[in-house]
């Protein structure tokens, strides 16, 4: 696994680090506030179980399954709800977390979706962006790092559905996914 890995480009260090600056700010923005986090499976996993863990206020914990990407590394343009949230949305303060803002596709269409359930507000938390590739415009009120365009993997982020259970961020070799 560690042999497709060109080089890491956010350590386990540096992703704790940012983690708890994020959940430091969310917790004072959303203090009293009857806050629902919205981790989006399954990329989120990671950063929603390490965020969860440094928000210092009550808050609910839901998933939502989303599919945009199938099996390759290049997105498909389609959005489809695998499995929907628990909660009712509507009066509720809903925090979207995400692994990743590529294309702002699959975003631009879940915040339309929960807007239409009248959520008190609705914001998005993401660990990473990839601003060179965004088609629709789509905007982390909490944003870890902006990436370059590479693929990448490792902390919840996936390549065919591996590389997830990796400890960092690391960009793929090309010669992994290009064959
Ligand atoms: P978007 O709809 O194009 O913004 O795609 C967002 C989703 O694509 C993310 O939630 C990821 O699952 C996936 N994705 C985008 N870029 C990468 C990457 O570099 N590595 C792994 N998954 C990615
Ligand atoms: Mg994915």
């Amino acid at each position: 696994m560690e042999a497709d890995i060109k080089e890491v480009l956010i350590s386990e260090e540096e992703l704790k680090a940012k983690v708890k600056e994020l959940g430091a700010q969310i917790t004072k923005d959303y203090k009293g506030k009857d806050l629902l986090v919205l981790g989006i499976l399954k990329g989120s996993v990671m950063f929603m179980s390490d965020l969860l863990r440094e928000i210092k206020t009550p808050c609910y914990m839901d998933f939502m399954a989303v599919s945009s990407y199938g099996n390759s590394s290049e997105s498909s343009g389609i959005v489809k709800i695998i499995k929907d949230l628990d909660f009712e949305v509507k009066g509720k303060h809903v925090l979207i977390v995400e692994d990743i803002i590529d294309s702002g596709v699959t975003l631009k269409y879940l915040m339309k979706y929960l807007a239409a359930r009248n959520p008190e507000s609705l914001e998005i938390a993401s660990l990473l962006n990839k601003p060179e590739r965004r088609k629709e415009d789509v905007h982390a009120k909490y944003l870890g790092y902006d990436v370059p365009d590479e693929f990448l993997v490792g902390y919840g982020l996936d390549y065919s559905e591996r590389y997830r259970n990796l400890p960092y961020i690391g960009i793929l070799k090309e010669s992994v996914y290009k064959k």
